[in-house]
């Protein structure tokens, strides 16, 4: 910046914006090693981006629901455990889970400190069945679906816990869970620490301009606002979040319903489904009405992609399933060249309340219920081919049959549902293929953590809404599955 006329260019605010955003890896790696674990912990709260509610997990305690719980703390969610025993689930799922106490035969205790704020339930309570001789220290071949010995109920009946337990739970969620599916992923109303520390400010002084903007939480909003110059070439500021991490999934929604009061001037709003600083980022124009709230609806399928505000030809839509960041910005352009026609330099203020996914369709409730569950008393069934569950149905209290009454108590409610009905569950460490039926006519095995995973999938997936299916393990072993092809395949009810 040698001429005169020009405006003071401030190269340590360059530096600052890139490395707030990881962009020089150098300065952000020594930046770790200085600040140590709070770091980390930004990384840990940027995962919970777009995880605002929480999901209910009933029958944590037990084999598919403890696995559960590990995927979703995993994935950034924020879970509760429905438990029994207190100290049962302390010693199984550590000290950091939230734990509420209830029973699902109970329906007084399915009372709101269990249900508030709920945005998913996965169910994998069961009765409690073991061999007559008892079970056996490890739970060991009859847990793991390996020997059937001559099994029992223990506890509660199947009617108490299959049906009416699950029934209870359908009708508290029917009441607690959210009537629409839009999925809020940043609520401003109600701001956290981590939201601080996910936007930056992005001005055109990282292409020698001289803007200036920030963004603050002001009276339960998010305020963007500074001043943006057309000095040195420049004309834009902007706010942008730091990478999501991982990426989230919007492909189940339409597009994204900004909640903003501006002041008349006409805002960009970008999303980008790549991790790459300087990639394409696909572009919404939005006009602003002064000092007045108003909903921006973005559909997806009207964004702009762009490259540095020149609009990029042929490029595929973008990749809803992987969305990395967003930003909020003003320029003094549209796009290829066109002016923003209503720009003006100088002060400029947009607050936001919320920004959420709008139009999606997803299950909020999966049931862990199981194969055969239609097949006591079918005409045509040759029992001695049958698993145990079916044979001894009779002797187990009609397991099978309360387990469907369960069942069909969660497809006559209102709620977008996924019902898993599993072949025999064993312990093995998992990582087969998925078989998919639907008819209730297979046989087989599947591990527990492949059980687990597909419970956590289903939550995600739009095409697992409203569907029931038996699933077992195939031969192959796989690393990743294709999950939308998997529920792609199944017919819904
Ligand atoms: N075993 C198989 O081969 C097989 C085959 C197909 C399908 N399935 C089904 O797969 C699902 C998961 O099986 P799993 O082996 O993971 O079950 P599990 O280990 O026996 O766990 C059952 C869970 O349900 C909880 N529970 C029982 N009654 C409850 C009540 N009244 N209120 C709240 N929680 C209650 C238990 O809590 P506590 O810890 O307090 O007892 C436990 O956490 C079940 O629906 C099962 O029927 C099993």
């Amino acid at each position: 910046m040698t001429d005169k006329n020009r405006s003071q260019w401030d190269f340590n605010r360059f530096i600052k914006t890139l490395s707030y955003f990881d962009k020089i890896p150098l300065l952000s790696s020594l930046q770790k090693l200085f600040s140590g674990s709070r770091n980390q912990n930004q990384n840990q709260n940027i995962s919970q981006v777009g995880k605002m509610g929480v999901i209910l997990v009933a029958g944590a305690t037990g084999g598919v629901g403890k696995r559960v719980v590990k995927r979703l703390t995993k994935r950034g969610y924020k879970i509760r455990c429905l438990v029994r025993d207190i100290d049962k689930a302390r010693s199984i799922l550590g000290d950091n889970i939230d734990l509420v106490v209830a029973d699902i035969t109970q329906p007084e205790t399915l009372n709101s400190l269990v249900m508030s704020n709920i945005e998913a339930i996965i169910c994998c309570t069961a009765v409690r069945v073991q061999p007559v001789e008892g079970d056996t220290k490890d739970r060991g071949k009859y847990y793991q679906g390996v020997k059937f010995y001559q099994p029992e109920i223990v506890g509660d009946t199947p009617e108490n816990v299959e049906y009416r337990g699950v029934k209870n739970l359908v009708e508290a969620a029917a009441k607690y869970l959210p009537k629409s599916n839009d999925k809020l992923i940043f609520d401003f109303t109600n701001p956290s620490a981590e939201i601080q520390n996910i936007w930056g400010a992005l001005d055109d002084v990282v292409m020698g301009g001289v803007s200036e903007s920030n963004i603050r939480l002001v009276e339960g909003t998010a305020l963007f606002a500074g001043n943006v110059s057309t000095a040195n070439s420049g004309g834009f500021a902007s706010v942008r979040t730091k990478d999501f991490s991982p990426p989230f999934n919007l492909s189940a929604y339409e597009g994204i319903d900004l909640r903003v009061k501006g002041d008349g001037k006409r805002y960009k709003f970008f999303i980008r489904s790549e991790s790459k600083w300087d990639g394409i980022g696909y572009s919404y124009s939005f006009d602003t009405v002064p000092n007045i709230w108003i909903t921006v609806r973005i559909p997806f399928a009207d964004l702009v992609p762009v490259f540095r505000a020149k609009t990029v030809k042929d490029c595929p839509p973008i990749n809803t399933s992987n969305i990395c960041s967003f930003q909020l910005m003003l320029s003094k352009f549209e796009y290829d060249g066109e002016l923003n026609p209503k720009f003006s330099p100088g002060s400029f203020s947009l607050q936001i309340e919320s920004i959420k996914a709008y139009g999606g369709f997803l299950p909020q409730f999966v049931l862990v219920s199981s194969a055969g569950v239609t097949r006591p008393g079918r005409p045509g069934i040759n029992l001695d081919e049958e698993p145990p569950a079916v044979r001894l149905n009779d002797q187990l209290g009609g397991i099978l049959t309360w387990k469907l009454k369960g069942e069909d108590s969660l497809r006559q409610s209102e709620i977008p549902y996924t019902i898993i009905r599993p072949c025999a569950l064993t312990e093995s460490p998992g990582g087969k293929d998925f078989i998919f039926e639907q008819g209730d006519n297979i046989r087989g095995r599947i591990s527990r953590e492949d059980v687990a995973e597909l419970c956590v999938q289903a939550l995600e997936e739009p095409k697992a809404c409203n569907v029931t299916f038996e699933v077992k393990e195939g031969e192959k072993t796989v690393t990743n599955s294709n999950w939308n092809e998997l529920f792609s395949q199944l017919q819904s009810d």
